[in-house]
């Protein structure tokens, strides 16, 4: 499977922060937000990744992950030159999904917890349909919404609903089969001049090839769009991090633990600018000299 960052947009919610520089590279706590996200795809073990930003942002992305080599990936770039919608991912990445099935995440979403890195890998296995995430929230009509039957099958799906159905929010965190991209460009655009993710999720729902999993009460799903929230983000994870001395989303780890790069290379990143940051790469060459 192959993986799309969407790290694109005006970042307006951010001003005037983002004026100067993309969204989804502002730090939460100790590291870039583009980091958090491309770690879920690494967890995923997705090695083929596209990051899609605005055509002025782009090289600083290229600049901070380069071809993704020292992490064991392959990273590629396109632009997005208007935030024409979530579903445009699949419009502009046509050529590089090449009909292979394919995972999308946000630039701006946090996943962190429990079990998070299994149900990743089991979603990456899909081959054919669609594979969408439910989470519940506590402002609904801020989200795609998802209305479940009792045994869990959708019923349907609404993009913001200003009556909610349910407080179950789709995560931007997507993984679909190859035929997605055809689909994208079916598409219409919405009342807002948008390629709606909701409405290429209600193709897929339509054919009855949508699988929605819960993420469940151990899993914590912050998106960064907002002063407040990319604050609270930050406090998170240094929460995290501090009680436990390990990261959350540090890719040299991920790719070290999911065997993308060996100890030798992982000494070579350790030994880059001495930092609070390489430190912890030599600590976690000492304490697990056999990945783990
Ligand atoms: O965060 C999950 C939600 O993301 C889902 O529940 C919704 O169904 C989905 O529509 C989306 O809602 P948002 O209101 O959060 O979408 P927003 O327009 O803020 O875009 C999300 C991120 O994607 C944001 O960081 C900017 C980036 N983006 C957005 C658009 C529309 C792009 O890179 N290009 C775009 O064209």
């Amino acid at each position: 499977m192959k993986g799309i960052i969407l790290a694109g947009g005006r970042g307006t919610r951010l001003h005037p922060v983002t004026r100067g520089v993309s969204k989804q590279l502002l730090p939460v706590y100790n590291k870039p937000m583009v980091y958090y996200p491309l770690s879920i795809l690494m967890f995923a073990g997705i090695r083929e990744i596209l990051v899609i930003s605005t055509p002025e942002d782009l090289p600083l992305y290229q600049r901070l992950l380069g071809d993704g080599q020292q992490w064991g990936l392959r990273l590629t770039y396109a632009a997005q030159d208007e935030p024409r919608g979530l579903a445009d991912a699949f419009r502009i990445g046509r050529k590089f999904v090449g009909g292979e099935p394919v995972a999308l995440v946000l630039g701006d979403n946090i996943f962190y917890g429990t079990g998070l890195p299994e149900t990743l890998r089991r979603a990456a296995k899909l081959e054919v349909g669609a594979v969408a995430f439910a989470y519940p929230v506590s402002d609904p009509h801020r989200h795609g919404i998802v209305e479940l039957d009792a045994s869990g099958r959708v019923i349907s799906l609404v993009e913001k609903p200003s009556e909610p159905r349910s407080h179950y929010a789709v995560p931007g965190m997507y993984f679909y089969d190859g035929k997605v991209c055809d689909i994208a460009a079916s598409l219409k655009p919405s009342a807002r001049g948008e390629y709606e993710i909701t409405d290429l999720n209600c193709v897929y729902l339509a054919r009855g090839e949508l699988r929605i999993e819960m993420l469940g009460r151990g899993v914590a799903w912050l998106d960064a769009g907002t002063h407040e929230s990319l604050l609270q983000a930050s406090n998170f994870v240094q929460t995290v991090e501090l009680r436990q001395g390990l990261m959350i989303a540090c890719p040299e780890e991920v790719a070290y633990r999911m065997g993308f790069i060996d100890g030798d290379a992982l000494a070579a990143l350790a030994e880059e600018l001495p930092s609070e940051y390489t430190d912890y790469l030599r600590n976690i060459l000492r304490d697990h000299p056999v990945r783990r």
